[in-house]
């Protein structure tokens, strides 16, 4: 039942868009437009899911994933059980993998896992053949849904990726966001700059085929979308130094009014994963001014989640079979 067997999307797991094709990513964003259109209605829930269970085991904080996945599951009618780290017998010592066979051994559809360690939703999706997984974010490794959900918000407001440049400036070493973005954004045929301090670039970027800046300015030239992403304070070693202080690191990579005006395109779009530091890498006057899609972001969310929850149970050709076409 678990197995997908949608034409476009066949993997019960999704865990990162460096597994997924070209394909595949464009029929997820295909799906999740017309779950879209379901968001604005006045009457927003639909049987697609009736029946199916899902839990949420979230291991690190969210605001944004979290209530995301759990208004869409809501919505295709599914039932969700939300499980915290504090809350779960992971505080009491239990591994990741004992509780998920634990919650598999109660018969959900779906788990969405969102854990500290890269590797945390590939090693539950290996443990539990019979139950799909769906990557909520795994340490610095990938944040699949919030990929997919950055690039439907990019081709809503750019009307495709060709020939389009994508800068992603701040801490790369750290984000997951990053990771997905560069891999979904390659996939789809745009180009990628990341720019940030040298000790917060990755290597192996360039051979990705990934422009790798340390001034803003020249990385910000002529781009049509500007993600800005949080120094990820939570997964710096105590002690760890990677630029002299905070201030510095926002007089050189922040944005605001200013420099938007002076160094980049007119219509650049501004995008920012959150939660959004306000005076470190954007200026409020960013965040809420005319070039933010920020929350344009969190709203395409919900329809990346029921469309990722609806192809890794089968999609259509399942829905279809069970009489729900
Ligand atoms: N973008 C994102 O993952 O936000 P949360 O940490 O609030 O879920």
């Amino acid at each position: 039942m678990n197995a997908s067997t949608d034409e476009h999307f066949r993997s019960k797991d999704l865990l990162g868009l460096r597994f997924l094709s070209t394909g595949e990513i464009t029929h997820i964003l295909d799906v999740a437009e017309q779950f879209r259109g379901l968001n604005l209605r006045a009457i927003k829930k639909v049987p697609t899911l009736r029946g199916k269970s899902v839990v949420h085991l979230f291991l690190e904080p969210s605001t944004r994933t979290r209530t995301s996945f759990d208004i869409a599951a809501k919505r295709l009618s599914a039932d969700t059980f939300s499980i915290s780290g504090s809350g779960s017998s992971t505080s009491k010592g239990e591994t990741l993998v004992d509780t998920a066979r634990n919650l598999a051994a109660m018969h959900p559809d779906i788990i969405v896992v969102r854990h500290r360690r890269a590797g945390g939703a590939l090693m539950l999706s290996q443990a539990l053949p019979g139950t799909c997984v769906i990557n909520a974010g795994d340490g610095a490794c990938e944040h699949p849904t919030q990929g997919l959900l950055d690039l439907l918000t990019i081709r809503r407001a750019l009307g495709g990726f060709r020939g389009r440049v994508v800068t992603i400036v701040g801490d790369i070493l750290h984000s997951r966001v990053a990771r997905s973005n560069v891999w979904g954004l390659l996939k789809v045929g745009a180009a990628v700059r990341v720019c940030g301090p040298p000790t917060l670039i990755p290597p192996g970027l360039k051979e990705l085929g990934v422009e790798v800046h340390h001034d803003l300015q020249e990385a910000i030239a002529g781009a049509d979308v500007i993600m800005a992403l949080r120094i990820q304070q939570e997964r710096i070693p105590r002690g760890g130094h990677f630029f002299p202080t905070l201030r510095e690191y926002s007089r050189l990579y922040g944005l605001n009014r200013d420099k938007l005006r002076n160094w980049a395109r007119k219509d650049v779009v501004i995008m920012h994963p959150g939660p959004v530091n306000r005076g470190v890498e954007l200026e409020p006057e960013v965040v809420d001014g005319d070039w933010s899609v920020i929350l344009d972001q969190v709203e395409n969310g919900v329809a990346v989640r029921m469309a990722s929850m609806y192809l890794v149970l089968g999609g259509e050709r399942a829905a279809a079979r069970e009489g729900r076409g």
